[in-house]
């Protein structure tokens, strides 16, 4: 950070006293807020474009600014720039480099704005073009999953209630649940956009401006849908922030879930999947260890998105009408969502993908132990309801059925054998309505197909959804 004289600054007009050295560095954003710089040169282009055309500025000055603006943004990118706290923000480095870089011209860029209306468009700005990242980023996680659903839509594996094994079904079925949550995620994200996509500039500092601005040359440059309708409400509204940390809380809240399964299934007591090398980690003490820590920590970055929306809903609550530097507070919790969302997706994408091996073919990074799932279904009694139905089919009434079918289990869990396993005389000590027909029914593979409706987990019905849930992706089969 380079050393500025006090008088720098561009509001010491009516001050007598330099700021205090710690509240300088207290009260400034820049080391935050200077990754909006884009946005902000996108912001002032768009302002000075505007004022010139209404015919505030000369056409002679608007270039002058543009032009120097562009080689700011070269210094910065460059890494050239000099960033100082006695500048405050992001805004105010950027005005002072112009105005010494252009002379006069620059001092007339800030007409008719505020820095109030100039942040709030660069947060809708950078949120805008960060939706769009993330969005993408959601598509192909959700397209490796679909593929990955389409592939084991005849993988048998136990269903669970309350972690105990309770139907079969398809492996592919649990991973299209998963891919359901996400589709929900994405319209989540896709509606809050349409409200980011709102332009506050000519808000000004609270209640607009004396000079005769057009706010659809603005709104037109930098692509904005629509134009904020109250100009106290444009300065103060930070909603579009929450609502995006709250679509953020709820797909890292459904991350996290996916991630439990994976840590459980990975775990030698489950060894449903097993999950590559290059996404896993080991023990500095434990020789045999391999670690899902992808997983992990994604379960755990979930709590620090949620706590950023309890930050900012926090930050708003007690806010009276129009700005207050309190929202200033605002960019930390939603830049470092941000990072946490676009992390986690992109481990998670490449985590539910395959590397192309040499000889033409894929390796899945996450691979199920087809057989160890389905040892695990036909230990678990998951069939146990299947001879309820049948049953019920042969006309024993269902609570009948129901206790009927306990009885047997019982004695499947004394002699250590599945239903399956029982002879036909076995289980008709149970119930005279039990005829040869009854294995047919106690077969996984007839378990998962008999449940053939929508939303069922029969391997055909997985294929259809998979289809459908692939062309709602916007990509064809
Ligand atoms: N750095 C400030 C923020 O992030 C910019 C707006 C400052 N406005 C003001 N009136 N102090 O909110």
């Amino acid at each position: 950070m380079s050393t500025q004289t006090p008088s720098e600054k561009p509001w010491t007009g009516r001050f007598t006293e330099p700021t205090d050295a710690f509240v300088e560095a207290f009260t400034a954003s820049v080391d935050f807020d200077k990754r909006m710089y884009r946005q902000d040169i996108r912001g002032s282009i768009a302002h000075a474009t505007m004022l010139a055309e209404v015919g505030v500025l000369t056409v002679a000055e608007r270039d002058a600014i543009i032009g120097g603006l562009g080689q700011i943004e070269g210094e910065i990118e460059r890494g050239e720039f000099a960033w100082s706290i006695r500048l405050e923000d992001v805004h105010m480095n950027i005005e002072k480099r112009l105005t010494d870089l252009i002379g006069d011209a620059g001092k007339k860029l800030h007409t008719g704005r505020s820095r109030n209306d100039q942040v709030a468009t660069d947060v809708r700005l950078y949120l805008r073009d960060e939706c769009d990242l993330i969005q993408a980023e959601l598509t192909r996680l959700q397209g490796n999953l679909v593929d990955l659903a389409e592939r084991e839509a005849d993988t048998i594996m136990p269903g669970f209630t309350h972690l105990q094994t309770a139907q079969p079904i398809t492996f592919g079925h649990h991973l299209l649940a998963w891919n359901a949550m996400l589709e929900r995620d994405t319209e989540r994200l896709v509606d809050c956009r349409k409200r980011i996509d709102v332009m506050p500039l000519g808000s000004a500092a609270l209640a607009g401006t004396t000079y005769p601005i057009d706010r659809s040359i603005t709104a037109r440059e930098l692509g904005f849908a629509r134009i904020s309708e109250n100009s106290l409400d444009g300065v103060s509204d930070r909603d579009f922030a929450i609502e995006f940390t709250a679509f953020a809380s709820l797909l890292l809240m459904h991350l996290s879930r996916f991630s439990e399964e994976l840590i459980l299934w990975t775990s030698s007591q489950f060894a449903f999947v097993d999950i590559s090398d290059a996404f896993c980690t080991g023990s500095s003490i434990m020789p045999q260890k391999k670690n899902p820590d992808v997983p992990e920590l994604v379960r755990g970055k979930s709590g620090r998105v949620v706590g950023h929306l309890i930050s900012l809903i926090t930050l708003m609550k007690g806010q009276p009408l129009a700005y207050n530097k309190d929202n200033q507070e605002d960019k930390e919790p939603l830049f470092d969502t941000i990072d946490t969302v676009k992390g986690c997706l992109k481990v998670y994408a490449d985590m539910l993908g395959y590397r192309e091996l040499a000889d033409g073919g894929r390796k899945y990074h996450v691979e199920p132990r087809r057989e160890t799932m389905r040892e695990a279904a036909r230990r678990g009694f998951s069939t146990a309801t299947d001879l309820a139905d049948y049953l019920v089919r042969k006309g024993v009434a269902f609570r009948d059925a129901h206790e009927i079918v306990g009885k047997a289990v019982a004695l499947g869990v004394a002699t250590q054998r599945d239903l399956a396993e029982m002879g036909l005389e076995e289980l008709q000590q149970f119930s005279g309505a039990i005829g040869s027909d009854v294995f047919e029914v106690l077969t996984l593979e007839g378990s998962v197909a008999a449940r053939d409706h929508l939303g069922g987990t029969a391997p055909n019905q997985v294929r259809a959804a998979a289809a459908r849930a692939r062309a709602r992706l916007g990509q064809g089969g």
